[in-house]
């Protein structure tokens, strides 16, 4: 018999394997937060808080920097955000406001947490947690507004912005099945209406697979095309180590 006093009170715990990275998602209904390890697991909870309205940088920075706060120590980060960045320089944000259009947020980013810092489209972070890497996949987020990301061989072509193509009577694909869309009109229309967007995009980008993710993949509920699936929402954080490859 072993003498529970030999044994060690905790056992002996493995350090995470770095570089950490501190992902951070800035979405149009949360902001949420985590630090991953060099493997992409997760090493904290994730951290979340409303996104204030109106969704103004002046409003929204101070709670992401308090929300990153208790996570603990990271060597860098990656920030998913909902709307078409180059280099860095947010270019759109049709779901938070416009307002942030021009702003520089992996600088400022980069010298508020003092680490070297990459922003990318949301749905382009959220694509890189759950892609192959084989051939053309795409990935479509269903959330607060519509997201879209293709790859080609896993390289992200970025910025791919489907969610604002014209659908049909002034309506956008992402009008059509976005939040609001699913708070009007309920989960069973709803459901028919990703069916037809679905059925819309396969022909046209013929891609190998296609992922469908974000918090409201979830109520989807009819039968998907062999090459579809449903994706977890966490992917929208785990992506952010793909950045640094
Ligand atoms: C934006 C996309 C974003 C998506 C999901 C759309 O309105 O144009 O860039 O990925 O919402 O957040």
């Amino acid at each position: 018999m072993v003498d529970p006093t030999d044994a060690p009170a905790t056992a002996p715990r493995t350090p995470p394997a770095t570089p950490l990275t501190l992902a951070i998602d800035i979405g149009g209904t949360g902001l949420k937060a985590l630090v991953l390890d060099a493997e992409g697991n997760a090493i904290t909870d994730r951290a979340r808080v409303e996104t204030p309205r109106p969704a103004t940088p002046d409003a929204m920075l101070p709670l992401i920097w308090d929300l990153v706060a208790p996570l603990g120590d990271f060597d860098r980060v990656s920030i998913g955000f909902p709307g078409v960045v180059v280099d860095g320089v947010i270019m759109t944000a049709p779901n938070l406001h416009k307002k942030w259009r021009g702003f520089e947020l992996a600088r400022v980013a980069a010298e508020r947490l003092e680490r070297p810092t990459r922003v990318l489209n949301d749905a382009g972070i959220q694509g890189y947690g759950v892609i192959e890497g084989i051939g053309v996949e795409l990935v479509l987020t269903l959330g607060t507004g519509m997201g879209c990301a293709l790859y080609h061989d896993g390289r992200y072509v970025p910025n791919l912005e489907l969610a604002h193509l014209p659908y049909g009577n002034g309506k956008s694909y992402e009008d059509y099945v976005d939040n609001h869309a699913l708070d009007k009109i309920g989960k069973k229309r709803w459901n028919k209406r990703v069916r037809k967007v679905v059925e819309r995009i396969l022909p046209v980008w013929n891609p190998r697979r296609l992922y469908l993710g974000g918090g409201n993949a979830k109520h989807i509920s009819f039968e998907l095309p062999p090459n579809v699936s449903i994706t977890s929402n966490v992917a929208g954080l785990l992506g952010g180590i793909a950045l640094w490859r």
